[in-house]
């Protein structure tokens, strides 16, 4: 019998020493000291002993049941547990839980960045419908009927329900390919002066790679009074760039051709990468274009009412994920748009 309660000892403390959860602990405790536990067969067992032993061995059994209760008790304790609670208590030297906050998404933190820049120029935030008409993505802005951009292979045409072919309109609904839209529509609303930007997303039928995608943004600038020139629009621009990309960032305008703007010029920055010096980002040209611009054609004035020999003005539009790419150093502009939080929780 002495030797069962010690043989009994060794394997009650292994067991719970082993056990991993308060269950378990919970198990052992009605395996060994329940009114059917070991323990109590013990007990019950002394009726059949000389009663010269019953004594001893009851007083064993006992402590060997005390030992036993404290033993599981101490190990419910290290598991967090109160001893005969239910509920696990609260360990005050564990680190807190850490909530994870949203954030915006890196091209709405580009586009919000963008926009206070020209905010702090005196300009206000417009934006205008993504599905538009070829007057407003097309006509208004002086792009003639056979302009290549106005193809099926460039723009995305909508087909309007019960609208046979034959019926089709002349003026056709579109996905807007341009945020220039925004332009007419507030020229045609307001009178002059204006300062505006207008974010938005654009759609043209591009086959998906690494930096073409059917849908991306651009932010469009606007800016008509009576004496706007040309300097203006390097200033603000040249302005814009070394807020964006840093102040040590240079521009440079190369003459170019937009139908809505004349003169027309893509604007270069210096390579934020080798400042100039040729690199694989620059193609080792040492610059970069980062987008179009020019004074308002007086085509576009007059689709609008505004008279082009009293007022004049600037416009520029610009791409969106391409500039954020070239500032964070992304190479693939699908991740923009995979929403991976692997990838969005770096911005
Ligand atoms: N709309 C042009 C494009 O999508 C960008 C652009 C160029 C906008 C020159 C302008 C501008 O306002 O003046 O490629």
């Amino acid at each position: 019998m002495k030797e069962s309660l010690e043989a009994l000892e060794q394997s009650a403390f292994s067991e719970i020493e082993q056990a991993a959860t308060p269950k378990d602990l919970e198990g052992l405790r009605v395996k060994f000291l329940g009114r059917q536990g070991t323990i109590a067969s013990i007990l019950k067992e002394i009726a059949t002993l000389p009663p010269q032993e019953r004594p001893l061995v009851g007083q064993k059994a006992n402590t060997l049941k005390e030992r036993i209760k404290s033993q599981i008790d101490e190990k419910l304790k290290s598991l967090g547990s109160v001893p005969g609670g239910k509920m696990p208590r609260e360990d005050a030297t564990l680190p807190g839980a850490s909530w994870s906050t949203g954030r915006l998404h890196p091209l709405t933190q580009v586009i919000q960045e963008i926009c206070d820049i020209f905010l702090s120029l005196g300009f206000r935030v417009v934006e205008g419908p993504e599905i538009e008409t070829e007057h407003y993505n097309f006509d208004a802005l002086n792009i003639p009927k056979s302009h290549p951009s106005r193809d099926t292979f460039d723009t995305f045409y909508l087909a309007c329900p019960g609208e046979s072919e034959s019926q089709a309109r002349d003026d056709k609904w579109l996905l807007r390919s341009q945020t220039s839209t925004v332009q007419i529509r507030v020229m045609e609303k307001e009178k002059p002066p204006l300062r505006i930007v207008a974010p938005g997303r654009v759609f043209r039928p591009d086959a998906v790679d690494a930096s073409h995608s059917f849908m991306f943004h651009q932010i469009e600038g606007l800016c008509v009074d009576r004496d706007v020139r040309f300097s203006d629009l390097k200033g603000a621009l040249s302005l814009f760039s070394r807020e964006f990309f840093g102040p040590n960032t240079r521009t440079r305008f190369r003459p170019h051709f937009f139908p809505f703007t004349e003169p027309s010029a893509e604007v270069d920055i210096s390579c934020i990468l080798c400042d100039g010096k040729g690199c694989r980002v620059c193609k080792q040209k040492g610059w970069i274009e980062v987008l179009g611009a020019g004074m308002v054609h007086p085509n576009v004035f007059r689709a609008v009412g505004i008279d082009p020999r009293r007022f004049r003005g600037f416009a520029f539009g610009m791409g969106v994920e391409r500039l954020a790419m070239l500032k964070y150093g992304i190479d693939d502009i699908r991740l923009f748009f995979e929403n991976d939080l692997r990838f969005l929780k770096q911005f």
